[in-house]
């Protein structure tokens, strides 16, 4: 699938991604530092929060209780926030938009 991501500079990039992939790693591979990403994809460190596009949540599997406690410790949580690292993209040929949060 493609993806459009907004880094913080407001800036897009229009980057590839292999399916069975997660967000967080095509966004790291296609060079956009600005996600941590600190443990690596284990959903403990909250460091990879993206916003994604409102009417495109429903293309991930809904989140853990795992990823809603580590979202509520950040100052920037809104309602599509995730965590890119628990979102595993698909073949779905749908663009799917989303933007790379504050850092905490
Ligand atoms: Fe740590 Fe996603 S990379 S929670």
């Amino acid at each position: 699938a493609n993806l459009i991501v907004v880094d913080r500079s407001g800036q897009e990039h229009v980057i590839e991604a292999a399916n069975g992939w997660s967000v967080m790693e095509a966004i790291r591979d296609n060079g956009i530092d600005e996600l941590l990403a600190l443990c690596g994809g284990c959903c403990s460190c909250a460091t990879c929060h993206v916003y994604v596009d409102e009417t495109q949540n429903a293309r991930f599997a809904a989140m853990t209780d795992d990823e809603n406690d580590l979202l509520d410790s950040s100052d920037y949580r809104k309602t599509n926030s995730r965590l890119s690292c628990q979102l595993i993209v698909d073949g779905t040929p749908e663009i799917i938009r989303l933007s790379i949060a504050p850092e905490d």
